[in-house]
C-alpha cells in the first residue's frame, strides 16, 4: 500500500480500503461495513453525519481560509457559544489539541514572569500533546525521553494524590495543568477529595488552573465540560478534537482576568479605514 511506502511510520495503521464513512459506519470499496468505535480518537463525537458534511461544505464554498486579520461571523458565534457555556472571558483558536496546550503554556509562563511565579505543575501519566512544549506537560517518560532536554520549570505530581500536590504547590507555582479524566493514564476521573485540596491550594497560592477538556469536553461526559461535575471554574479551558468534528480546530478559553496577558492590540473598531493602523500595531 502507498501508505506503507510514503508515510512516516509513527502510527500502526489499519489499511482498510475506505470508500466513505456515514453515520457510525465505515464502508470499504469492496462492500464491507464496519461499526466505528474509534470515533477518530474522540474527534467524531457526532459521527460522520450528512449535516456535518453539509455545514463544512457550505462554508468552504464561500472560502477555504480567512486569516486572523479578518472578522468571521461563524468564528465569533462559536466563541460566543463557548463562552456562554463555560467561563466569562475570551477564546483563542488553534489548529489542534497540542497547540491549545502550547498556547496555555505560553500564557501561564508570561503571567508567571509578571507575577514572580516560575514553576508549572502537571500530573504524572497525563497527556496534553506531543509538540515540544506540550510534551513537557505530558507526564510520561516514554514520550519524553528521546526529546530531552525539555523545557525547564515543570514538575510532576501524582494524579489524585492530595499529599503529593500539597508537597509541591507553593508561592512559586504559576499554573497547574489537569485533565478531568486522565485518558491515556487509564481513564481515571479526578476524585472529589483531590479537587477539594486543589481548590483550597488555589485559594491560598493563587495559581492558574488549566483544565484540559480536549478529550472530555463538549458533552462527552454528559455535561458540556467534565469539570462541571466538580463544581469548579477553571481559569483556562483547552479544547480541540470534537470541536472541529474532523477539521483541524482547537481553542483555548481564557477567563476575563487573564484575557490581556498575551497582549491587547486591537483597540480600534473593525473597519477597512482603520485596519492598516491595527496592522501596523501588530507588526510594529
Ligand atoms: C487530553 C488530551 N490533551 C491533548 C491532546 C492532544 O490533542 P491533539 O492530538 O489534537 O494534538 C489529546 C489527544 O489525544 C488529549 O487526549
Amino acid at each position: 500500500m502507498m501508505d506503507e511506502r510514503y508515510i512516516l511510520k509513527t502510527y500502526n495503521r489499519l489499511c482498510l480500503d475506505i470508500d466513505k464513512i456515514r453515520g457510525n459506519y465505515i464502508y470499504t470499496k469492496d462492500g464491507e461495513r464496519y461499526l466505528d468505535f474509534f470515533s477518530g480518537i474522540a474527534v467524531n463525537n457526532l459521527g460522520y453525519d450528512e449535516d456535518i458534511i453539509k455545514a463544512m461544505t457550505e462554508k468552504m464554498q464561500n472560502y477555504t481560509h480567512i486569516s486572523n486579520y479578518f472578522c468571521d461571523d461563524d468564528r465569533s458565534e462559536l466563541a460566543r457559544l463557548l463562552i456562554e457555556n463555560s467561563i466569562d472571558g475570551r477564546v483563542f483558536y488553534t489548529n489542534s489539541g497540542t497547540e491549545s496546550s502550547e498556547a496555555a503554556l505560553k500564557l501561564v509562563r508570561k503571567w508567571g514572569k509578571e507575577n514572580n511565579k516560575h514553576n508549572i505543575l502537571t500530573a504524572k501519566n497525563s497527556f496534553h500533546g506531543r509538540t515540544t512544549g506540550a510534551l513537557v506537560l505530558t507526564g510520561q517518560k516514554k514520550y519524553q525521553k528521546d526529546f530531552e532536554p525539555l523545557i525547564s520549570g515543570v514538575d510532576y505530581f501524582i494524579f489524585n494524590d492530595a499529599d503529593s500536590l500539597n508537597a509541591m504547590v507553593d508561592d512559586n507555582t504559576a499554573a497547574i495543568f489537569l485533565e478531568t479524566i486522565q485518558g491515556e493514564g487509564g481513564v481515571v476521573p479526578l476524585t472529589d477529595t483531590f479537587v477539594q485540596t486543589l481548590m483550597s491550594l488555589k485559594e491560598k497560592y493563587n495559581f492558574i488552573l488549566v483544565m484540559d477538556e480536549i478529550q472530555t469536553g463538549l458533552r462527552r461526559c454528559g455535561t458540556m465540560f467534565a469539570y462541571e461535575n466538580y463544581n469548579i471554574k477553571p481559569d483556562i479551558i483547552l479544547l480541540s478534537k470534537s470541536l472541529g468534528g474532523g477539521l483541524p480546530l482547537g481553542a483555548m478559553i481564557v477567563s476575563k482576568d487573564l484575557e490581556n496577558v498575551l497582549g491587547n492590540i486591537w483597540r480600534e473598531p473593525c473597519s477597512m479605514r482603520r485596519w492598516p493602523c491595527s496592522y501596523k500595531k501588530a507588526y510594529g
